[in-house]
């Protein structure tokens, strides 16, 4: 007797390792993938949703839907991240443009359609800003309480790296990020502390290369996102940050988690969308998270490499 499948909505902003978590959820038979939608963040949401709209057509699966969704923070000017994924937002790659389209229908109705129509609990992953579930919590409160829970790629304990405080997804709409950790939901936090300890090399990809088509699109989105983490970090790889998040989903065990309590800064400009972890329980406040704090690095990898090469 199989485990039923864990239904999933995946909010992205394609951007190379949203693709990489895009195909991972695809390819993997614990997940049932309700849909994808997306958010401005590493790129405008035009791009955005033309990047989940060329993965899904790559691998004929245009039968998900993708709802285009917030096309800029709550409160905070949009500032995409073409310094990481370039002009198109998956530069390196060699997807032709899409075919078709998204749904009419804004990504926060069609989250709430699709949450308030699953015969079970669905689980959210939202791998950008989290711009599209504050509206989900503020338009639909009803749907965003029925969530099974949010596992969520942001933030970080320690380190930061759009600015030496903050991660990318939180410091994009800090003011979203506040509200999804105050909303009293089931929230998992995967941040850099986990992503940044399980990079994919050079040895991965070429493996992934010589295993097929969806191997070599992932071998190429590879390529081009760990030329900026040599530069920029000296890694010897990259970080998948937003397959973490979705690996967590189908294989609990992966990253070790810790329930603490999560405030985000909007306050501060030097530390604005810092993630503010009580990891040694001092303000005595409830904890509102479960925080990864370990992964099974080499675990992850495998299971990724795995999954992709069946595509
Ligand atoms: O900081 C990493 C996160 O920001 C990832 O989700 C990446 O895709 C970017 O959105
Ligand atoms: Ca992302």
């Amino acid at each position: 007797m199989t485990a039923p499948r864990t239904p999933i909505l995946l909010d992205c902003d394609p951007g190379h390792d949203d693709a990489i978590a895009l195909l991972l959820a695809l390819a993997s038979p614990e997940l049932d993938l309700l849909g994808v939608t997306t958010v401005a963040g590493n790129q405008t949401v035009e791009k955005t949703t033309a990047n989940a709209l060329r993965v899904l057509e790559f691998v004929d699966r245009a039968d998900v839907p993708v709802a285009a969704g917030a096309d800029r923070p709550l409160a905070r000017e949009l500032v995409v991240a073409a310094y990481v994924h370039g002009e198109s937002g998956l530069d390196g790659s060699s997807l032709p443009p899409p075919q078709g389209a998204a749904v009419e229908q804004h990504a926060v109705d069609f989250l709430a359609e699709a949450i308030r129509g699953s015969d079970r609990p669905v689980t959210l992953v939202p791998v950008g800003p989290l711009t599209n579930v504050a509206l989900l919590l503020a338009r639909h409160p009803d749907a965003a309480g029925a969530v099974e829970r949010i596992v969520l790629m942001g933030g970080s304990i320690a380190e930061g790296n759009v600015t030496p405080a903050a991660e990318f997804n939180i410091w994009a709409d800090p003011e979203a990020a506040w509200r999804v950790f105050r909303s009293r939901l089931p929230v998992t936090m995967i941040g850099l502390d986990v992503t940044h300890k399980a990079l994919m090399t050079d040895a991965h990809a070429d493996r992934l290369r010589a295993s097929g088509r969806a191997g070599r699109l992932v071998a190429e989105l590879y390529d081009f996102f760990a030329g900026f983490h040599r530069e920029t970090y000296g890694f010897e790889g990259a970080p998948i940050h937003d397959a973490v998040a979705v690996a967590h989903v189908l294989r609990p065990g992966l990253v070790e988690t810790l329930p603490r309590h999560v405030d985000v800064d909007c306050e501060s400009r030097l530390c604005r969308g810092r993630t503010v972890v009580d990891l040694w329980r001092r303000t005595g406040e409830e904890p509102n998270a479960d925080v990864g704090v370990g992964i099974d690095a080499e675990a992850f990898l495998e299971l990724l490499c795995d999954r992709i090469a069946s595509l």
